[in-house]
């Protein structure tokens, strides 16, 4: 399993603060939001990853990440200027797929809870597998309707209730996803939509839906608003359970991909994120 971050975007929502920065390089709290869905991949097991940027924020994303290998992992940079929509993600990323299976996440979602990385880690064989959790708002997102506990169909910003389930910023995919991502139409806003694609595979009999319980949340940062619960959330959580959400180091060291020494070599700093990383590690 190769993972894809999607990272791109204007983040129009947040100027004038993304006017000369990326959204995805922003703090949540004690971090930038990029380690967040960097970390989802880490524990999820994957360690091959494609980060979607624009050229211009390239010099930054490589100072934070370089190569990957301080997180033990590698990492290599796709160029994205215009958001042509999240399915060109799979076109952008052709040759770094090749003929593996690939985990997209997009770079400003925020994931917590152990039984969503189990739902994460459960074995996939082929076809598309999205992650479902319910919302008070599915006018906001792309929904999946259920019937007689079946999902029948996908439905991109409802205008009417038709279920809670609002489909969220992650998806697996089989290789055929670059096939299928070629034959999309760009929609009325002109994006290629992950909806779409989503439908192709639903239409095919191959979409695996699974379903959030309860205990895990999903938050995407999209607005000032968004980004100001999740760093309150981060905040309080981290204090109270004395844990690192959201630390790429931490996940990669209890995967053994790295040792306590790698991990003090690349810590150039003394500060609340390293002291607390050290500590935990121990
Ligand atoms: P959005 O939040 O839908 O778009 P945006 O980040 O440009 O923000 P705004 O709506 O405020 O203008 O994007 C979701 C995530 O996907 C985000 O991390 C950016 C990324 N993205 C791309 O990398 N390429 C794209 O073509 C699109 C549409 C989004």
């Amino acid at each position: 399993m190769k993972g894809i971050i999607l990272a791109g975007g204007h983040g129009t929502r947040l100027y004038p603060i993304t006017i000369p920065t990326s959204k995805q390089l922003l703090p949540i709290y004690d971090k930038p939001l990029i380690f967040y869905p960097l970390t989802t991949l880490i524990e999820a097991g994957i360690k091959e990853i494609a980060v979607i940027i624009k050229t211009k924020d390239q010099q930054c994303f490589f100072d934070l990440l370089g190569d990957g290998s301080r997180f033990g992992i590698s990492i290599e940079y796709f160029f994205q200027d215009d958001p042509r929509g999240l399915a060109e993600a799979f076109i952008i990323t052709e040759k770094f797929i090749g003929n593996s299976d690939v985990t997209l996440i997009l770079g400003d979602n925020l994931f917590y809870g152990e039984s969503f990385i189990k739902l994460l880690k459960e074995d996939f064989s082929n076809g598309a597998r999205i992650f479902c959790s319910k919302v008070l708002d599915p006018e906001r997102y792309g929904v999946l309707e259920i019937k007689n506990n079946k999902p029948v169909s996908l439905v991109e910003k409802p205008s009417k209730f038709i279920s809670p389930w609002a489909v969220t910023g992650i998806y697996t995919y089989d290789s055929s996803v670059i096939k299928k991502a070629k034959i999309l139409k760009p929609s009325k806003r002109n994006e290629l939509e992950i909806t779409d694609l989503n439908k192709v595979y639903m239409n095919d009999g191959d979409l695996d839906s699974k379903f959030f319980d309860q205990s895990v949340l999903w938050m995407d940062t999209g607005t000032f608003e968004s980004m100001k619960d999740a760093s309150e959330f981060i905040a309080a959580i981290q204090k109270r359970q004395d844990i690192l959400v959201g630390s790429p180091e931490l996940a990669a060291f209890k995967n053994q991909w790295l040792s306590k020494k790698d991990i003090e070599k690349n810590l150039h700093y003394s500060n609340q994120y390293a002291e607390t990383l050290l500590r935990l590690i121990d």
